[in-house]
């Protein structure tokens, strides 16, 4: 089964949404929810499987070296990307494991930029690197084309300015990920779906709290404000009772949901995070306090992670979002594999989230375990 979602998922990431670096496609659709592409983990398995599907050219695959850098090895999604990226690079692809260098950036921009460097003197033929700040996409991404290595980012988006530079200058570089601005259309959409639409008591508004992930990060931004965006555009009057930044940490997102609790009690009816390890600490501080969830407040998160996507199948989370690491990290394989054949990249490329409620996340959990 996880085998056939791998190559479903593989023609969702040849079907990925190349832009010219001018908008995003959802910058230039006014209406998100016509995007919606609840389908796409159903799309029918290719029958060749990942291998025969990508031509690796005349790569010397025995001896190309690939620097990868997480930003942070402790942050529970981008292990499981890091986890597939690997498995992609290696099984699929057929490149050697002691050829990948994979560093844990450890949330630290100074100690990444350091890798960075010694990916340089090491002569690594590409990177994949996933920015602890991507504001220091343009100081990177000049000293790895002055080495003349090809960069592809990931996760963390640098600005449009950056990815147009690319662009005009004919840099290596790319960028592959999620446009966070469908993420939070669809938290927002899952409200909407609720019977009282997340109005549980009422009063013709929905009262939330906001937790925040690490707010240099566009997904952060994105989330936040598409998320209520979702609501507003639907006409539905909103009330913030409160945004707090947990830095996409579980218990960080315990300790705020706990302290909202206590401070505002019956009227919150929705808490809104980020990232789905704040909504497992959100969902502990819930339970403590003795609410219950889809009965007197609703709670949404992002990524799916296996506990996330259980506690919807069970009742205790109102929804998630399909992060999909699988395609955004066998896409940034792709990526780099165009780079080592010398051919041109587009310098944004994006895959589609997927919705997950109780309707289909049975099938979800079946597919990502
Ligand atoms: C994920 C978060 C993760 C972050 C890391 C986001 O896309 O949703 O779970 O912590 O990326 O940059």
């Amino acid at each position: 089964m996880k085998r056939k979602f791998l190559a479903g998922l593989l023609c969702v990431a040849m079907g990925v949404t190349t832009m010219a670096g001018t908008a995003s496609v959802f910058a230039a659709e006014a209406d998100t929810e016509t995007e919606a592409p609840a389908d796409d983990a159903d799309a029918e398995a290719p029958a060749d499987d990942a291998a025969e599907t990508v031509d690796l050219g005349d790569i010397d695959v025995e001896n190309t070296r690939i620097g990868i850098s997480i930003y942070q090895f402790a942050d529970n999604f981008m292990t499981l990307y890091r986890t597939e990226l690997v498995r992609y690079l290696t099984e699929d692809l057929g490149f050697k494991e002691s050829n990948i260098i994979v560093q844990d950036g450890k949330n630290d921009q100074a100690e990444q930029t350091n890798q960075i460097n010694n990916f340089i003197t090491d002569q690594v033929d590409v990177m994949i690197l996933n920015l602890v700040q991507s504001s220091s996409a343009p100081q990177i991404t000049d000293i790895c084309n002055e080495a003349e290595i090809p960069v592809v980012y990931i996760n963390r988006q640098p600005d449009e300015t950056e990815s147009d530079r690319w662009e005009a200058d004919g840099i290596k570089a790319t960028y592959v990920g999620a446009d966070a601005r469908q993420s939070g259309t669809f938290q927002g959409e899952e409200i909407l779906e609720t019977e009282n639409k997340g109005d549980i008591n009422g009063d013709g508004k929905v009262s939330y709290i906001m937790v925040q992930g690490d707010p240099e990060n566009i997904d952060a931004q994105y989330r936040t404000e598409y998320s209520v965006k979702a609501l507003t555009d639907a006409g539905i009057e909103v009330e913030e009772l409160l945004l707090q930044r947990g830095d996409w940490d579980q218990a960080k997102g315990q300790q705020i949901v706990q302290d909202a609790l206590t401070q505002f009690g019956d009227q919150v009816e929705v808490v809104f995070c980020n990232n789905d390890a704040m909504a497992l600490g959100a969902l502990q501080a819930i339970q403590a306090a003795g609410r219950t969830i889809n009965k007197d407040i609703y709670l949404v998160g992002v990524d799916a992670l296996t506990d996330a996507v259980q506690n919807i199948l069970d009742g205790n989370m109102t929804g998630t979002v399909f992060n999909d690491h699988f395609s955004q990290a066998q896409t940034a394989a792709q990526m780099a594999v165009k780079y080592l054949k010398g051919e041109e990249v587009a310098p944004v490329n994006m895959v589609d989230y997927v919705k997950v409620t109780a309707d289909n996340a049975a099938e979800i959990l079946e597919k990502i375990k």
